[in-house]
């Protein structure tokens, strides 16, 4: 080997190692091999044409070591519709609820590449593009899922990507813990007081749980457990509840199923790297699973 071709064999290497280092397995290049849904969770949006931003729920996670699906991920994707070979000229809007015009969901919309793909080269970013068929419902509705059109599924960033291990040592969290993600990512909505948010249980210890909720803060009625000004003006807590994934805990509910956000609660919620804490309305439950496989409705 020559010096020229060892270094790039060290550069690459490092290159792999530096991109795995978010990771705490090994993620060769083409790994993790299956068939990968997911669940769609739309943007507000003042557009029923052309590309659908939402939040992408991967459909659904499992436990084990040898699983390729042992992550759970919520990422930030664009949906192209794409014209149905030549029996439309161009494509046509999918046909799902747009917030804030439809201001539930329902439903679950979960789009799948019929193909399997590697989860690997999605979570490394080498693999960035997917082709599916959008459906309304999913293996786990009491209804059969609906075929409603083909589209691209576009990464545009892992906003959420966490190994899940199955080790029993892992003990539970123990109040309820979320992960939220703003409805509307318009800089129009920087300022709103009244925010939208979908909350993802945050997986973590087995059997452990798949939730995902939809819910509204009125972000007048958080306050501060400290009184630091710099912690707590409006500004900054419109900033902490905006940042996707950011994680919360709802203290005076033990981490179980049985005590999962439900639709009427309003329930108060802390963001768990500060002091800011709000009163949660939760609108409607979209998808929930009970670990570890994820295969059983709660
Ligand atoms: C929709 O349009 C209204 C009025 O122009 C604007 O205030 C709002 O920010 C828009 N929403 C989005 C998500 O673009
Ligand atoms: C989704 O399917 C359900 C059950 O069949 C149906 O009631 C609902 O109207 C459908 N939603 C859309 C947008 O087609
Ligand atoms: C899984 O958790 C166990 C128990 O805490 C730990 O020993 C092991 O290193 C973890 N595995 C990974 C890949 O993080």
């Amino acid at each position: 080997m020559t010096s020229q071709r060892l270094f790039t064999a060290i550069l690459l290497t490092t290159c792999i190692f530096i991109a795995n280092a978010q990771y705490p397995v090994p993620m060769p290049p083409g790994g993790r091999m299956s068939v990968h849904g997911w669940l769609i969770l739309p943007w507000d949006t003042n557009m029923t044409d052309g590309p659908v931003q939402a939040w992408f729920s991967h459909h659904v996670p499992e436990f084990w070591t040898d699983s390729p699906h042992n992550f759970q991920i919520i990422l930030n994707g664009l949906l192209t519709p794409l014209a149905c070979f030549n029996t439309e000229p161009t494509p046509q809007p999918i046909p799902i609820p747009y917030p804030p015009r439809d201001n539930l969901v329902e439903y679950e919309y979960t789009i799948t590449p019929p193909p399997e793909f590697s989860l690997n080269d999605l979570l490394l970013g080498t693999l960035t593009e997917l082709k599916g068929v959008v459906y309304n419902g999913s293996f786990d509705t009491s209804y059969e899922r609906i075929p409603l059109a083909l589209a691209t599924l576009t990464v545009r960033e892992l906003t959420t990507a966490v190994y899940l291990n199955e080790s029993k040592l892992i003990p539970n969290y123990p109040e309820l813990r979320y992960l939220s993600y703003p409805r509307d990512m318009s800089p129009s909505a920087d300022t709103k007081p009244f925010q939208h948010v979908y909350l993802a249980h945050e997986i973590h210890s087995v059997p452990d749980f798949d939730h995902i909720v939809h819910a509204s803060i009125d972000t007048t009625r958080c306050h501060c457990e400290t009184g630091l000004p710099s912690l707590c003006n409006t500004e900054q807590i419109l900033k902490d509840i905006r940042t996707p994934g950011v994680e919360w805990a709802f203290p005076s509910l033990i981490n179980s199923l049985q005590n999962r956000l439900q639709p009427p609660m309003v329930i108060r919620g802390r963001i768990t790297s500060g002091p800011v804490l709000c009163p949660i309305t939760i609108l409607e439950s979209i998808h929930c699973m009970v670990g570890p496989g994820f295969d059983k409705n709660c």
